[in-house]
């Protein structure tokens, strides 16, 4: 049987091409490219109707239900670029400014000679940045399989923008000749509950990483394994978001710096946005997903 690929912002045929009901979108994706060479598979995205949702590379046409004469729409999504070279800047970025910023450059604060010594406060807080930025970029390398190759060119500069423009605000009062520490209990207390946060985070990571065979793009439900930090899995869905959000919480705390506290909110109001999203789709995903769990705070939310 033969069906049409549309463009999806013109509804203009790009191609019509023979296939089979084993025939998946992945196949037609490469047919695109055969019959337009600027549409390389990784900037394509399949829908069955022009604003419908994107097709799963391995839907087939017995699956989506076509016959002779359907149509599909491709929508370009603009040029693009890989996956953890985005991860790699957005997080190599954080390290150099932070560090930066951290050695007091004439720059932001003018002659610093005659000001006070760095106090140890802000010694500890530029080793938390650095620990939570170097580790990201290693798990960016060597932890994740991420199921998608690429990412369109403009969350680049989006993503750039915020971890480093939040970075360099941050940095900036924190390593300030007039920054006063709180106390010393609370910048310890809050120093435990950061490096435990971190912690969380990797064991996460490191559990969504035993969940994927190498160089697939499988998902499964994620359940609390051997080490209990990840026991966090039987409360939430996204349990890496909320240690996050911890280990962002415990640094603002223990710098009680207000625009640490922005950074935490802001990540949070984005982590929340995300982690509904996944709830949502695990749900409709996995008819036996566990009830009791919610998206990223326990009991709540
Ligand atoms: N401070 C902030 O503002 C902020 C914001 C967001 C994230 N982060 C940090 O960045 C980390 C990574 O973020 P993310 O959004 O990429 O996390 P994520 O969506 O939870 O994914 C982490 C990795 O696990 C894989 N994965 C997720 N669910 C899976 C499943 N059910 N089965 C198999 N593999 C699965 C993902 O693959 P896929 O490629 O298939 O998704 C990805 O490789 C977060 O944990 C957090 O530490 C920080």
């Amino acid at each position: 049987m033969e069906i049409e690929i549309l463009d999806a912002r013109n509804s203009k045929v790009i191609t019509k091409c023979n296939v089979q009901s084993s025939t998946t979108i992945k196949d037609l994706k490469s047919s695109v490219y055969a019959a337009n060479k600027k549409l390389n598979v990784h900037r394509q995205s399949f829908k069955l109707e022009v604003k419908g949702k994107t097709l799963k590379d391995s839907d087939t046409i017995e699956s989506l239900n076509l016959r002779n004469g359907s149509k599909l729409y491709v929508k370009d999504l603009g040029p693009q670029i890989g996956w953890s070279t985005v991860f790699l800047c957005e997080y190599a970025g954080p390290l150099v400014v932070y560090l930066w910023v951290y050695t007091r450059p004439w720059l932001f604060y003018g002659d610093t000679s005659s000001s006070a010594e760095i106090s140890q406060t802000a010694h500890i807080a530029a080793a938390c940045y650095t620990l939570h930025y170097a580790k990201r970029l290693l798990e960016t390398i060597f932890v994740h399989r991420f199921s998608h190759a690429t990412m369109p060119m403009r969350n680049l500069f989006k993503n750039c923008i915020y971890y480093w423009g939040f970075t360099a605000y941050v940095a900036y009062h924190v390593n300030h000749p007039l920054f006063t520490s709180p106390s010393t209990a609370q910048v310890y207390a809050s120093l435990a509950a950061f490096l435990l946060c971190e912690l969380g985070n990797f064991s996460i990571h490191i559990n969504l990483r035993n969940l994927r065979p190498p160089g697939t793009s499988v998902r499964k439900i994620p359940m609390s394994d051997s080490n209990p930090l990840t026991a966090l899995f039987n409360f939430v869905s996204c349990p890496n978001y909320t240690y996050e959000f911890g280990a962002w919480l415990s640094f603002s705390i223990m710098t009680q710096c207000l625009p640490a506290f922005l950074f935490a909110a802001a990540g949070m109001y984005q982590m929340t946005m995300w982690a509904i999203g996944k709830h949502k789709n695990y749900k409709k995903e996995f008819k036996e997903y566990p009830k009791q769990r919610k998206a990223i705070i326990p009991f709540l939310l």
